[in-house]
């Protein structure tokens, strides 16, 4: 049955409201797993149905049990916003836990797309397997920090906090004792809440969800900021402009910056190659928003110097790590961004490896295993605000 007789069934009442959340969740499937569509005939029988699904939800406070927008940062849409805009609505509607996008196009076709950042919402497997953010954690941390502890009583914040456990294991004791407090905000729940349960043993840490590319950024947060800290995150934020203007208003005059994140590696060139892959492409709706686009020195620099910091000073350190077959398993595991069914995913990691051994990322030991050479580039920009 084609989405549109499922609407047409809706359209003659044959769901009872019971059944109408069932039948969402299955449209929301459609559109995300098989690349259905809404035609412009159906739109404005969809529109109905979704007003009606809302109903439900709200009826039911489904909204409680599942929040339908952040609200530190989005002003709740209303629903005839969601359903009436000519642009992408985004984040209006959050009816499971893996449709989180609902976008009504100029076209009047709809889409629903996944929440972007999957892979680091498994926050035990992320920090297994994140030895390099952890490496390169304590490099950015102990040959930068020491230049930025001027003030007492500093308030810092760390965007694009994970888990926590760099946050409270690696920044936490590199910064003063003078220091009053320190905030880590990220996009993921599931990161917020765990470093909440596991890295808040200190009353001067605390966790809070934001996605550092808001359109409103919370009041308490303008200007409050003595020192901006974001390690590893920037290569996961599709839109830099928004997000480092965001970074200025939140610094306080005389504040300072001190940002690293991954500006080259093998990563998009593999996913490009799965995703060329036709077996692949319809899990990786995401595919564009997350697969970063190796970023240069020169393109950061010069948006520093237009949004207005100061002092701009930047380091790109190009390094290759070594693994053996497990590891590197586990790596590529840990950053998984797509929702690949399960029973698919061990296929779709070989795919990723199978890439890496075309393309000589892979040689033998004298043992005769393998072994993993994976590159990146880690790019290091620090910044202030006059
Ligand atoms: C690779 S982890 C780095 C975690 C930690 N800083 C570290 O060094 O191990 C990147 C984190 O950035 C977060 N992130 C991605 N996009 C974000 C955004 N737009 N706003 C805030 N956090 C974001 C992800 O959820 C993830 O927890």
């Amino acid at each position: 049955m084609s989405i549109s007789t499922v609407l047409n069934l809706f359209f003659c009442g044959i769901f009872r409201d019971e059944e109408l959340l069932g039948v969402y969740e299955d449209i929301c499937e459609r559109l995300v797993l098989h690349s259905e569509v809404i035609s412009k005939e159906d739109k404005e029988v969809f529109e109905r149905f979704i007003e009606k699904v809302c109903k439900i939800m709200n009826s039911k406070s489904l909204a409680n049990a599942m929040p339908s927008f952040n609200s530190l940062t989005d002003p709740q849409p209303s629903t005839s916003q969601m359903l009436h805009s000519d642009t992408p609505v985004g984040r209006g509607l959050k009816p499971g836990k893996r449709f989180r996008h609902l976008d009504v196009t100029s076209e009047g076709v709809l889409r629903i797309s996944y929440n972007k950042n999957l892979t680091m919402e498994k926050p035990e497997l992320y920090m297994k397997n994140s030895v390099l953010a952890q490496n390169d954690a304590d490099y950015v941390l102990n040959k930068y920090l020491s230049v930025f502890q001027t003030n007492n009583n500093n308030i810092v914040l760390d965007v694009g906090c994970g888990p926590g456990n760099v946050t409270y294991e690696k920044l936490l004791p590199l910064l003063p004792t003078s220091t009053k407090q320190i905030i880590g905000v990220d996009i993921s729940n599931n990161n917020i809440e765990y470093a909440r349960q596991h890295y808040q043993m200190d009353p001067k840490v605390s966790y809070e969800k934001l996605d550092i590319r808001t359109d409103t950024i919370p009041n308490k947060y303008v200007e409050a900021f003595d020192l901006i800290v974001s390690l590893y995150c920037f290569h996961l934020v599709g839109d830099h402009k928004k997000a480092f203007n965001n970074i200025y208003k939140m610094l306080k005059p005389g504040g300072k910056v001190l940002i690293s994140f991954i500006s080259k590696s093998l990563i998009p060139d593999m996913y490009q190659y799965v995703y060329d892959n036709p077996k692949w492409t319809k899990y990786m709706s995401n595919f564009k928003d997350v697969v970063f686009k190796p970023q240069t020195d020169e393109f950061t620099k010069k948006l520093f110097d237009e949004i207005g910091f100061v002092q701009v000073r930047s380091e790109e350190r190009e390094n290759t790590y070594t693994y053996n077959e497990e590891y590197a398993y586990g790596i590529i595991k840990s950053l998984n961004f797509f929702d690949v069914p399960k029973d698919l995913e061990k296929e779709f990691i070989e795919n990723q490896f199978e890439y890496c051994e075309n393309s000589g990322y892979v040689d033998v030991d004298d043992n005769g295993k393998k072994q993993y050479h994976f590159s990146h580039t880690l790019f290091v920009i620090t910044a202030g605000k006059s």
